[in-house]
C-alpha cells in the first residue's frame, strides 16, 4: 500500500559531468582529508566522477603516489567499496613549495600526462584551493604564469574549462575583499571563480528553493500580509577547537554571519528569479542584499562563552589571548525594505559551544485575523509556524491548528513533521555539501556559489557592526547553554521569542 511520505514520480536534472582533472592544493590539509577526497570517492561510487577524470593532490610534504594512496585510503568516508581501488589508482601526488614558481612549472607536465593517460582531451581542470586564504592570490598568479588556467574561448562559455574554487573568507573587510576579488580577476573571470559557501550545498538548503517556487502554496502566503517573523539559526555545541589562529581574527560575524547567514536568508526571502539559471537566481539574491536595511549596531547582541558545564572558557582556549573580546556568538534583528518584507523583523542567531547543534529557519505566521469560536479569541489560537530544519535531522514541520478527536469541541496545535530520513533507503544517507558543490564545479552551475558582487554587498552590510564592534558590549555566557539572556531580550522587547524545539 502507499504511505503518504513516499516521493512519486519527480524530475532529476543531475547529469554526469565531462572528463577533467581536479588539482587539489592543500591535498594534506583538514579540509581535504575531512571533506574534499571522501566526496569525490562518493561521487566516484555514484558514477558521477566521469571514468576519464584523474586527481592530483599538492601538498608541500615528499611523498610517493603510492604514499598519498596509503594516506587516503585510511581517511574517515573511505569505506572500502568495489570502487575504491579504481579511485585510489586515479589520485596522484605533486609536491611543492606553493611559493616557488617551480611548483607549478612541474606541474604543467604532470597534468598534461594525467590528462593524456586518462584521455581528458580537453583538458577541463579544476583547482581547488583549500590552502589559507592569503595563498589564494599568489597561487592563482603561479597558475596563470603557467598557462594552466588560461582558456581558449575568453569570457564565452567554454567546453575547455579550467575552474577555480575557493572558500570564505574571501577578505577581512570590504576593503581587503575588494582587493582580493580584484587580483582574482585580474587572471580568471568571474564564470572561472567558484566561491564556495558550504551551506549552500546542503540538502535542506537548496530544498528552500524548490520549496518555495515548485510549489503554489507557499508564494501566496510569502510576504508581510502573512508572516509575522522569521528566525534563522545555525547554532552549534563546538567550542573554537583547533583554530583560535584564525577565529580570534575572524570572530562570528565573519565566520557564520557574512556569508552561511545571509545566505540562508537570501534563500528565505528573495523575489522568485526569471528561471534557475546561476545568474537570474544570483541576481536575485543580490538583489534582496541590497533592500536590506543597514544594519544597527543596536540591533546586534555579541557574546562570548565563558567557562560553564565542566567546559573551559573561550579565553582559556589554545591560541585565544586571555582578554580577548572576540565574539563567539551573535544575534541580530534586521529588516529588509521592500515591498514584499516592509515591517517583517528577520532575527538571525549563531554561535559556538551552545547546548545544541542546530541550523534552521522558522517561519511565523499572523495571527487569524478573526475567531468565529468564541470564547477562544484571535490570540488565543497559536499561529501557524513553518519551520525548515537544515541540520540535524533534515526536514520541514508545519504547525496548524485543529480539532481534537473526541466528542467535545476541542482544537490544538497539531505538527506535520516530516523528516528526510524517512524516505531515505535503507542504508542511504544525506550526501555532503561537498559533493553536490564539487559536482557543480564540474558541471559548470555556478548557482550554489557566491557571486562577486553578493560578496562585496555581504561585507558591506556587515561593517557597521564590524566598525563598532570594540565599543559594543560583549555578554558572557556559560559553555553549554542557551547562549546570552540579552539575545531572548532583543526579541521580548519586540513581544516575541526565539523557536526552541520541545526537547530544549
Ligand atoms: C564554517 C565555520 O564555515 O561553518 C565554522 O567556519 C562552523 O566555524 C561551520 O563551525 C559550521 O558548519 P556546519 O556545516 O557544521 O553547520
Amino acid at each position: 500500500m502507499e504511505t503518504g511520505c513516499r516521493w512519486r514520480g519527480g524530475f532529476c536534472m543531475e547529469v554526469t559531468p565531462p572528463p577533467n582533472t581536479v588539482v587539489i592544493f592543500g591535498a594534506l590539509g583538514d579540509l581535504a582529508g575531512r571533506k574534499l577526497i571522501p566526496s569525490l570517492y562518493h561521487l566516484c561510487q555514484r558514477e558521477l566522477l566521469h571514468k576519464r577524470s584523474g586527481i592530483i593532490a599538492c601538498g608541500r610534504d615528499r611523498m610517493s603516489h603510492e604514499d598519498y594512496r596509503e594516506y587516503v585510503r585510511k581517511l574517515p568516508g573511505m569505506e572500502p567499496s568495489p570502487c575504491l581501488e579504481g579511485f585510489l589508482k586515479r589520485l596522484f601526488y605533486h609536491a611543492g613549495d606553493y611559493a616557488e614558481h617551480d611548483t607549478y612549472e612541474r606541474l604543467v607536465p604532470a597534468v598534461a600526462e594525467v590528462e593524456h593517460s586518462f584521455g581528458n582531451l580537453d583538458s577541463c581542470r579544476l583547482f581547488y584551493l583549500a590552502t589559507a586564504p592569503s595563498l589564494y592570490l599568489p597561487v592563482v598568479e603561479h597558475l596563470a604564469a603557467a598557462g594552466l588556467t588560461a582558456e581558449p574561448c575568453g569570457t564565452q562559455e567554454c567546453s575547455q574549462w579550467r575552474h577555480v574554487v575557493i572558500e570564505k573568507p574571501f577578505g577581512h573587510d570590504l576593503e581587503s575583499s575588494f582587493a582580493l576579488e580584484s587580483g582574482l580577476l585580474r587572471f580568471l573571470t568571474e564564470r572561472q571563480l567558484y566561491r564556495i559557501d558550504h551551506y549552500l550545498g546542503k540538502e535542506t538548503v537548496q530544498n528552500i528553493l524548490m520549496f518555495r517556487f515548485a510549489n503554489v502554496l507557499f508564494e501566496p502566503v510569502w510576504n508581510r500580509d502573512y508572516i509575522d517573523s522569521v528566525q534563522i539559526t545555525a547554532v552549534e555545541t563546538l567550542g573554537v577547537e583547533h583554530r583560535a589562529g584564525y577565529f580570534e581574527q575572524a570572530g562570528l560575524l565573519r565566520d557564520m554571519f557574512q556569508n552561511h547567514m545571509l545566505e540562508m536568508l537570501s534563500l528565505v526571502a528573495m523575489e522568485i528569479p526569471v528561471s534557475f539559471a546561476a545568474d537570474r537566481v544570483r541576481d536575485e539574491k543580490a538583489r534582496l542584499l541590497r533592500s536590506i536595511r543597514p544594519f544597527l549596531p543596536e540591533d546586534f547582541v555579541l557574546g562570548q562563552y565563558a567557562e560553564g558545564n565542566g567546559m573551559p572558557a573561550y579565553r582559556a582556549e589554545k591560541g585565544v589571548a586571555p582578554d580577548s573580546r572576540t565574539e563567539t556568538y551573535a544575534a541580530a534583528r534586521l529588516f529588509i525594505d521592500n515591498w514584499r518584507w516592509r515591517g517583517v523583523p528577520f532575527y538571525l542567531r549563531s554561535g559556538k559551544r551552545l547546548n545544541r547543534k542546530r541550523s534552521e529557519i522558522v517561519i511565523n505566521f499572523k495571527h487569524v485575523p478573526h475567531s468565529i469560536f468564541e470564547p477562544v479569541r484571535e490570540r488565543d489560537l497559536a499561529r501557524n509556524r513553518l519551520i525548515l530544519t537544515v541540520q540535524p535531522e533534515e526536514g520541514l514541520a508545519l504547525n496548524l491548528i485543529a480539532k481534537r478527536p473526541g466528542p467535545k469541541l476541542c482544537m490544538g496545535d497539531l505538527t506535520m513533521d516530516f523528516k528526510y530520513a524517512s524516505i531515505l533507503d535503507t542504508g542511504e544517507s544525506m550526501p555532503e555539501a561537498y559533493e553536490r558543490l564539487l559536482l557543480d564545479c564540474m558541471l559548470g552551475d555556478q548557482t550554489l556559489f557566491i557571486r562577486s558582487d553578493t560578496v562585496r554587498l555581504a561585507w558591506s552590510l556587515l561593517s557597521p557592526v564590524l566598525e563598532a564592534r570594540e565599543r559594543m558590549p560583549l555578554r558572557f555566557y556559560p559553555a553549554g547553554s542557551a547562549g546570552p539572556e540579552e539575545a531572548d531580550r532583543l526579541l521580548r522587547s519586540d513581544g516575541r521569542s526565539w523557536y526552541e524545539p520541545c526537547e530544549f
